[in-house]
């Protein structure tokens, strides 16, 4: 009996890398699997079948798949992949946003379309199939008067939880993920909707575009019993546990999945404080009062 018998995912750019491995994951556990993937370049251009390889492996493997082409940004195309998993498979259980891309280069090289393609994807294409799971897990509690025991997993990465030089298309979109998901656990609590977000680090197409980058591995190329650090799926356990009825009083979580650690992130809180007692600041005392206690002393010649 597995963990996830009886249950329908999607999981969003499962052609490759992380999500492959998440969808192999989830279908070991007796989930059936929309594997989506648009199928382009590791910059977002152009359109493919990857979706059918992934699909191919885990029937191979003795488990239930059906591949889906959308771009997760468009958002009629993701509308028809949420009524995919009810129209082919009965329901709706798990959704995976993990679709992305990657256009690197520091603010000073970064076009306006290298900015806006990567928020497009991994903001954009991680609200719009939320939408519309949201919408079908409402429109079925409504009927039922049930809670749905849905589950939304987000990826964020470790560049949006702290920032990278020459990401500042891909890491806002992270983070902005983040707080998504923080938000989105917040309205869909009341229905039975679980939403987390994991981050991953694995050796993908992704990562290969970075310097001294280790060779691309695909999830497949791993056997299920050898243990690598930078294989696709180390997150992907993780991934089906948060998917599981075991994991339905976590909502809210960003938790990061690195080579040996899980780790949960604790985000924005606050820091030291200093109190106005109920007077309006003053711009030319606020400097001593906010070194004494908040900046410290600031190193002679010290400045940014
Ligand atoms: N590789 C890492 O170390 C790492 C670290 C942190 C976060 N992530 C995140 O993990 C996720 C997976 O990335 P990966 O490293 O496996 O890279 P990958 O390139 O192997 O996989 C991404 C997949 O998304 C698909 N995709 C892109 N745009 C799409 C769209 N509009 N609609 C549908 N599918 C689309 C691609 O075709 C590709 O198959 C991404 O969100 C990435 O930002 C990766």
């Amino acid at each position: 009996m597995g963990m996830l018998d009886g249950k329908v995912a999607i999981v969003t750019g499962a052609g490759h890398g992380i999500g492959r491995g998440h969808a192999m994951e989830l279908a070991k556990h007796g989930a059936t699997v929309i594997v989506n993937d648009l199928g382009g370049s590791v910059t977002g251009e152009g359109t493919g079948r990857d979706a059918d390889l992934t699909v191919k492996i885990i029937e191979g493997r003795g488990g239930t798949a059906a591949p889906n082409y959308a771009d997760v940004s468009d958002y009629d195309q993701a509308g028809e992949m949420i009524a995919q998993a009810v129209d082919q498979f009965g329901r709706l259980d798990i959704l995976v946003n993990n679709a992305g891309i990657v256009r690197d280069g520091s603010i000073f090289n970064m076009s306006v379309e290298d900015f806006d393609a990567v928020l497009k994807v991994h903001l954009r294409g991680t609200w719009i199939p939320c939408k519309h799971a949201a919408l079908h897990w409402r429109a079925q509690n409504k009927e039922t008067g049930e809670r749905v025991d849905g589950r939304i997993i987000n990826t964020v990465s470790g560049a949006g939880l702290t920032g990278n030089f020459g990401q500042s298309n891909y890491a806002p979109a992270k983070a902005a993920i983040a707080s998504l998901t923080q938000t989105l656990s917040l309205e869909l609590y009341k229905i039975g909707v679980t939403v987390n977000a994991v981050g991953p680090a694995a050796a993908t197409r992704i990562t290969g575009t970075m310097p001294n980058a280790p060779a691309v591995i695909e999830a497949d190329e791993i056997p299920d019993d050898e243990w690598n650090r930078m294989d696709p799926a180390v997150s992907s356990p993780l991934v089906a546990w948060l998917a599981s009825d075991e994991a339905d009083h976590v909502t809210g979580q960003i938790i990061r999945a690195v080579a040996e650690n899980i780790i949960l992130m604790k985000g924005w809180a606050d820091g030291p404080t200093i109190n106005n007692k109920g007077n309006r600041w003053d711009a030319t005392k606020l400097g001593q009062q906010l070194a004494t206690d908040v900046f410290f002393t600031r190193a002679p010649g010290l400045r940014y």
